[in-house]
């Protein structure tokens, strides 16, 4: 279904768009059903510890299909020694891009020293990349916030970079809000303190070296191409998750050579259910790969029974009887039967509904 040409940056994978990484969202699941809405994207896993990539279950945390690429690992420590080993198991699982998490503020990493309070140890971060770039040949990235606390100026910002870059790190992806560490959720975090997409603009211009990507809040055409115009690349999050088909004309605008490539939402999941369709065959749970359809109607009339259908029929239904009955709230039976995706009404067209 995706149709690639190669639009790769000096620094490796082309990261102009990207997605987030986003525990308990972009699963490997997740990643294979957006691929199918842009070729491109550089897509990010979920957070993994330093700690279980080196000592736990690799195949089960690190395995993807091979569709996923390109893809970027996000490893969550500060031992540069465990660090440096969980990046050798990623480039050896094949991952285009090693990224360190300086940016999530939650309590549970903190007491593991992970995440947003790295920014207060901009040294300790250098180590870590500089042992962790030494492990790999693949590029070694930082994700952080523009500030933690108190401690969010420009120069405290400006200081890290330095940092980490004299490390050898050349690509930061920055979210555009501090992070309180203390008295405001890893939710609140993500809301409340408010977006200074200025301070990402000047690091590129004090860097122009670097890759400098910036995230946080972003959701529209028109948003992406006004910060392409300041930086590197854009990196999506929540949008990307809860409007996935949105995401095709962001995708469209920044690799105008894929103008072509535009699936309707039903040749998605005709193509997504081949896939539900091998992993349920092997053995995982459906909740866990048909979760990720539940956005893709967003918007469109006979989306909240769409929702409702594939939230209460995948713990029931096996995946063609689920994806049959959800699509006859969205789908017109025709439809489904010329791509050959499976309806419960052969002969009627489904009534629409909001
Ligand atoms: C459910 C959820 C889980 C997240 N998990 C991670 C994570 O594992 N690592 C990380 O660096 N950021 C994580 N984030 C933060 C996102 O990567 C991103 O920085 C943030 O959502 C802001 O971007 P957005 O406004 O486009 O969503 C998470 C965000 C959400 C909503």
């Amino acid at each position: 279904m995706c149709d690639r040409d190669s639009q790769v940056s000096p620094l490796g994978v082309n990261r102009r768009f990207c997605i987030a990484p986003m525990m308990e969202l972009t699963d490997r699941h997740f990643r294979y059903f957006f691929r199918a809405i842009s070729p491109h994207a550089l897509l990010y896993s979920e957070m993994l510890v330093a700690q279980a990539v080196v000592h736990g279950d690799r195949e089960y945390l690190l395995a993807y299909d091979a569709e996923e690429h390109p893809l970027a690992l996000q490893l969550g420590g500060s031992d540069p020694e465990l660090l440096a080993e969980a990046s050798r198991i990623g480039e050896q699982f094949g991952y285009d891009e090693i990224n360190l998490n300086c940016g999530c503020p939650s309590d549970r990493v903190q007491a593991g020293r992970i995440g947003a309070c790295l920014m207060a140890a901009p040294e300790l971060v250098a180590d870590c990349v500089h042992q962790m770039q030494a492990a790999v040949t693949v590029p070694v990235t930082v994700k952080c916030r523009i500030g933690i606390d108190r401690d969010d100026s420009i120069d405290m910002l400006m200081q890290f970079i330095a940092s980490v870059r004299a490390a050898g790190c050349r690509v930061f992806i920055i979210h555009a809000r501090k992070a309180w560490l203390e008295g405001l959720s890893p939710r609140e975090n993500r809301e409340i303190p408010p977006l200074r997409y200025e301070h990402v603009y000047a690091v590129k211009q004090a860097y122009p070296d670097c890759d400098i990507n910036i995230n946080g809040g972003i959701k529209t055409p028109a948003e992406v191409s006004d910060h392409l115009a300041q930086v590197d690349g854009v990196m999506l999050g929540r949008e990307a998750y809860y409007n996935p088909y949105e995401m095709m004309s962001i995708a469209q605008q920044v690799y105008p050579g894929t103008a072509g490539h535009a699936p309707s939402r039903v040749q998605l999941v005709a193509h997504y259910l081949d896939y539900m369709r091998e992993k349920t065959a092997a053995g995982v749970p459906l909740p866990h790969v048909s979760r990720h359809l539940i956005p893709l109607y967003q918007g469109v009339p006979g989306a909240r029974a769409w929702r409702r259908q594939l939230s209460e029929g995948a713990a029931t239904l096996p995946a063609d009887a689920l994806v049959a009955a959800a699509l006859s709230s969205v789908e017109p039976a025709e439809v489904c039967r010329d791509l050959g995706v499976p309806t419960t009404s052969p002969d009627v067209p489904a009534a629409r509904s909001c």
